[in-house]
């Protein structure tokens, strides 16, 4: 963990406050990175594991060729994608749990996908939950990470490094850069980077692809 990373307690907070709102705020603006996880996630299909799946905004998203299991660890959020569920639009979402994803209750091997949308910036260990991901996914299965990723040089870094200090207690990271991603996918054996692209139309998200390769067994 480093110095810079988000405190659990500020980010449970910060998501009890967003949960009314959040829909009408983070909706739109996310929509693009959003759909291109989704659509990466469906392009494997089978039973896919949303990690901090929020108020189930991804939803509208997939389709009956998947099954979706959530978690996350903010009530009032779950709330919110709970009432979507019952809506009865989404038969293919199967459950959401709340959960830290530091500590997934789920089998090693369970899910053919797991997908981080706007989520692996602002858990508290980073490291620790790309390695639970990496457990749960199956081998030869895929970890779909969509977010903001840091610039890393330029005026851009810079003004991401001044916002960081003004957004911690908003439950928001700015400066998270792909490196730690990489570092992270370098150091844990079974574990290769597939894709990386930015996401249309402004380029301001990232989706970065992992595979657990097929001959690994759990990290
Ligand atoms: C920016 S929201 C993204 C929600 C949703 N994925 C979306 O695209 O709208 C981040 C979510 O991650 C959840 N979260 C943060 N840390 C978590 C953790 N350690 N375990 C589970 N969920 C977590 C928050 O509660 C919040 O709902």
């Amino acid at each position: 963990m480093s110095s810079t990373d988000l405190d659990k307690s500020v980010v449970e907070t910060a998501y009890a406050r967003w949960a009314p709102i959040y829909d009408a705020v983070c909706g739109p603006v996310m929509v693009k990175g959003r759909r291109a996880a989704a659509a990466a996630a469906r392009a494997i299909g089978g039973k896919i594991l949303e990690v901090g799946v929020g108020t189930g905004l991804s939803f509208d998203d997939y389709d009956s060729s998947t099954e979706i299991t959530g978690i996350d660890m903010s009530a009032p959020m779950l709330e919110k994608a709970r009432a979507k569920m019952a809506s009865g639009k989404y038969p293919f979402v199967k459950a959401v749990h709340q959960m830290d994803a530091h500590h997934m209750t789920f089998g090693d091997a369970t899910f053919d996908c797991v997908v981080a949308q706007f989520v692996i910036t602002l858990v508290a260990n980073p490291e620790q939950v790309l390695s639970e991901c990496h457990r749960v996914v199956k081998p030869g299965g895929r970890i779909i990470l969509v977010n903001h990723l840091y610039s890393e040089v330029g005026v851009a870094a810079a003004v991401e490094r001044w916002a960081a200090q003004k957004t911690r207690a908003l439950g928001l990271r700015p400066e998270f850069p792909f490196a730690r991603l990489q570092a992270w996918a370098q150091s844990n054996a079974g574990t290769t980077l597939v894709e990386r692209r930015k996401v249309a139309p402004f380029g301001i998200y990232t989706l970065v692809c992992f595979e657990r390769t097929v001959s690994s067994q759990a990290a």
